[in-house]
């Protein structure tokens, strides 16, 4: 049965009884009003590219009163969705668990997400999965390669389909409601069937398309198979793509490989990509058809305890359907009502009415009996959450380290025998030390360099260790090579590294590392403090704890924020 999403040319095609009948603009009666503005409000901090953002603002940008911004802040910040910083707003990586949850429930980057970064490695090029959100593509996969190219999309990006390679291949399954409908929505700035403009496109979409050259475009696409974007989005860039197809011949996705001008024509890049392309779609369609294990949705209710925090403040109603979202992508395919509902611990009337709005405001589809994620909940901020470097997702867990003992922390990455300072948060005492961003110090007299080359595997720790002329820089600096080795052993073996004035009299370290998603060690991050402070066991016990703590709070953020690891900028 097609599923019953809301499209863009208005009701959609589904049984228009039932349980959920098709979505119109005017939200169904017992659409969940809190649920609705929550979801408004996290669509206006993920579309404006600032960082922060006042309340005063989001209440102009979302049409609600102030009050009301405030309660769904209150509640938002309560779930850890939001951060409030100051006066300000800020979207927090847990607020990428939407996109994650949306990701897991289409089994995309699972199934296929391996499939694109081989194609990546055999090709020296950047492949990219998107699939069809509406009238747009969506970015759900991305194996990029790390050169100088001039723009780089993150999972969760948005291109208008004229712009696009994938645009065309989608747009070849356009009905002739669509096709109407199309001009006018690009005309009027809007992009989804409620009449709102997300605005969330990582670029503009035209505003006077030319129809009939993008609808011949189309179909030449889809009788070729394939699709070419000869430097649509800029100049330079030239990418081709291939629908991938599901058993009953729908398109769910295609997969593009992408270059540079520097490196091939929009010609020469089909010559030499299109048919490994194909090659890897026809895998990609064999690994759709093969049957998903069937798994229930389950997720940890999260509003209950904070009902009691927060009082009245707490919009319930928001929590919980925020849960049924999360629910519905907790394990891949489409779910039941009711294991919806024992998946959140709601009752199913409560599940309903959330359900009914979530699928009202485009995040849902339904073919009336099973409910399943669309793309559009990617809109709520996952690209700008995928695009935080290590020190943004490290500096607000840094700044309440600080504020708790009262010493200056830092994060740093390894950067061959060095180390390189990527944040910094000093304290107002004054240290003789005074580091700045950027800074590259020898690892192997400081406690961050020592617990990064513990995480190396030994055969490059030893090539490292015989490339450095380790210099003595006071009487304690460990210059033998054995002991340094030793020293990282122990750091590995320990967890964390204290260095003692080896690097400059007076000043004593400890650090731990940090994990991305797959538990590598990508980074360090340390307390430094005079040595007169204490001694290094005084030290240990009362910095260790909180320093350990910190380092779990910015794993756990990279973790949900790298679907595909391997290319966070630093
Ligand atoms: C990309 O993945 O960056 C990409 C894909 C298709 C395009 C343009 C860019 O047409």
């Amino acid at each position: 049965m097609p599923e019953t999403a809301p499209t863009p040319s208005g009701p959609p095609s589904g049984p228009s009884s039932g349980p959920l009948s098709g979505p119109s603009s005017a939200p169904p009666e017992e659409s969940v009003g809190p649920l609705e503005r929550g979801l408004a409000l996290l669509r206006a901090m993920a579309v404006d590219p600032a960082v922060r953002q006042r309340p005063s603002d989001l209440a102009r940008a979302t049409g609600l009163a102030r009050s009301t911004v405030d309660r769904i802040a209150t509640t938002l910040v309560g779930l850890g969705y939001l951060r409030s910083d100051g006066r300000d707003l800020v979207l927090a990586p847990r607020a990428a668990e939407f996109g994650n949850a949306y990701l897991t429930g289409s089994g995309l980057p699972d199934r296929l997400g391996s499939l694109a970064v081989e194609l990546a490695d055999r090709l020296d090029e950047s492949v990219s999965i998107a699939v069809p959100d509406g009238d747009d593509a969506r970015f759900v996969v991305q194996a990029t390669r790390r050169r100088a190219m001039a723009v780089s999309f993150r999972i969760g990006d948005l291109l208008p389909a004229e712009r696009c390679a994938p645009g065309a291949l989608f747009a070849a399954e356009w009905d002739e409601g669509r096709w109407d409908a199309w001009p006018r929505r690009r005309a009027n700035g809007v992009d989804d069937a409620n009449g709102t403009d997300d605005g969330g496109y990582a670029v503009e979409p035209s505003s006077a398309p030319d129809v009939v050259g993008f609808r011949e475009l189309a179909q030449a696409s889809a009788v070729r198979g394939w699709s070419v974007d000869d430097q649509l989005i800029e100049p330079g860039l030239v990418a081709v793509s291939v629908p991938v197809r599901d058993p009953s011949g729908a398109t769910v996705c295609a997969v593009s490989v992408v270059s540079h001008t520097s490196r091939h024509d929009a010609a020469s890049l089909t010559g030499h990509a299109l048919p490994r392309l194909r090659d890897t779609a026809r895998e990609m369609e064999r690994r759709l058809a093969l049957p998903a294990a069937p798994a229930a949705p389950a997720v940890p209710p999260s509003g209950r305890r904070l009902k009691e925090e927060l009082g009245s403040g707490f919009l319930q109603s928001l929590a919980r359907g925020l849960d049924v979202l999360l629910a519905l992508g907790a394990a891949p395919g489409s779910h039941p009502l009711a294991a919806v509902a024992r998946a959140t611990g709601l009752p199913r009337a409560t599940a309903r009415r959330a359900l009914i709005t979530l699928r009202h405001l485009g995040y849902v589809g339904s073919d009336g009996e099973r409910f399943r994620l669309l793309p559009r909940v990617l809109g709520l901020g996952y690209a700008r959450l995928a695009g935080l470097s290590l020190a943004e997702i490290a500096e607000p867990h840094l700044i309440d380290l600080v504020l708790r003992v009262h010493e200056s922390a830092s994060m740093a990455v390894l950067d061959g025998p060095d180390i390189r300072y990527v944040a910094r948060v000093p304290t107002t005492r004054i240290m003789r030390l005074d580091l700045a961003v950027g800074t590259r110090l020898p690892a192997y007299p400081t406690s961050m360099g020592r617990v990064l080359l513990g995480a190396l595997p030994e055969p490059e720790l030893a090539s490292l260790l015989a490339e450095m002329t380790p210099t003595r820089f006071t009487e304690a600096t460990v210059t033998d090579r054995a002991a340094l080795a030793a020293a990282v052993r122990a750091a590995a073996r320990d967890g964390h590294a204290l260095v003692d004035q080896e690097l400059e009299e007076g000043l004593r370290s400890v650090a731990v590392p940090v994990h991305d998603g797959l538990g590598r060690v990508v980074a360090a991050v340390n307390v430094a403090l005079h040595a007169g402070r204490g001694t290094p066991d005084e030290v240990r016990a009362a910095l260790l704890p909180p320093l350990s703590e910190a380092a779990r709070a910015i794993s756990a953020d990279l973790a949900l924020t790298d679907r595909l690891p391997g290319a966070r900028p630093a």
